[in-house]
């Protein structure tokens, strides 16, 4: 049956019906807002390439996670920029580090608020690699699942309620996951940045977490942009190794990528809409080219379409305002 019995444009004739109609409603309860925690005292550091981001020290996180808490945003994931930095990225796995420490200080103020942690090496490294490099420049992958590992104990010893290790070694989250076990943390859940990109969109993420790689590039560990079949082998090992969450990332232009994990495991799946989305987004906005409002409904509303339960976004607060508004 088609035309004239047929008119999709019925169900459109107003907002009642369009809201009956609507197959994808986001909620605040899918969000998972990123800070960056920096060392010292007193700092509110504007991140250029973000507006709206703000590196803070642990003393000036509380107002803005009260704000959080206020928009009912359910989750926090935590990066750590460390006053020291070294070839084995010790301060990342410091009792009095800064995610350390800034995990303590949430929790014990807003004990109902889930804190994630970003588990990598690249933060506290001096080279702003994933993993420790050899003297030939390689990263050694066997080595590094030590470090992650400690990092991921010494984030939930401060109370972490999920950790999530974004470095892609190979049989990381297996490693993580049997460490955590022998501690006694067999409760905590890992969610892996399990399809993580080689992407061009972290440019703005590396301002933020000054990590960008001193030299060389992220390829030998984070994917080709051009697979998609990889990803579902990356995501089935870290199923296979423990992984609770499964993660893609970036988001938007991977949304094939999404649907596809969510479809072929269907796991509780994760998009990480980043850095350089959210960037592009503001800066458009700002020359008044789009309408941020609607665009950045409509990016949620698309990875939510796609396959995610849980998203990751800058823009999380924003959001929050906007649906509830
Ligand atoms: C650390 C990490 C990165 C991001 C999340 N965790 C950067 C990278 O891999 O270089 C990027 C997040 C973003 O761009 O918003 N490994």
């Amino acid at each position: 049956m088609s035309f004239p019995i047929n008119r999709m444009r019925r169900l459109r004739t107003s907002d009642t019906i369009r809201n009956m109609v609507r197959e994808t409603h986001l909620h605040v309860d899918d969000f998972i807002y990123p800070l960056f925690v920096t060392f010292g005292q007193e700092k509110r550091i504007q991140v250029n390439s973000m507006p709206g981001v703000y590196q803070l020290s642990v003393d000036k996180l509380l107002p803005e996670i009260e704000e959080i808490h206020s928009l009912g945003i359910p989750a926090v994931l935590l990066f750590g920029i460390p006053e020291q930095k070294d070839s084995l990225a010790s301060s990342g796995y410091d009792e009095h580090g800064v995610v350390q420490e800034a995990t303590r200080a949430i929790k014990s103020a807003y004990p109902e608020l889930l804190v994630v942690t970003d588990v990598c090496l690249c933060e506290y490294m001096d080279h702003g690699h994933c993993g420790i490099i050899e003297p030939d420049g390689t990263v050694n992958n066997d080595a590094s699942l030590e470090l992650l590992a400690r990092e991921a104990l010494s984030h939930v010893q401060a109370g972490a309620d999920i950790v999530a290790p974004s470095d892609m070694m190979d049989g990381r989250v297996g490693h993580i996951r049997k460490v955590l076990d022998a501690q006694g943390y067999t409760h905590i859940p890992i969610m892996s940045y399990a399809a993580k990109y080689a992407s061009g969109f972290y440019g703005p993420f590396r301002e933020a977490a000054e990590s960008a790689p001193a030299f060389g590039n992220p390829k030998t560990y984070q994917m080709d942009p051009a697979n998609i079949l990889e990803a579902l082998r990356e995501v089935e090992l870290d199923i296979e190794e423990g992984a609770d969450i499964v993660m893609v990332k970036p988001a938007l232009a991977y949304l094939d990528v999404l649907r596809a994990v969510k479809e072929n495991f269907a796991y509780p799946t994760a998009a990480y809409n980043v850095s350089g989305e959210y960037a592009m987004v503001k800066a458009a906005a700002a020359q008044g080219w789009i309408d941020e409002e609607a665009v950045t409904l409509e990016i949620l509303t698309a990875l939510k379409r796609a396959g995610a339960d849980i998203i990751i976004t800058y823009a999380a607060k924003d959001a929050a305002r906007i649906i509830s508004g």
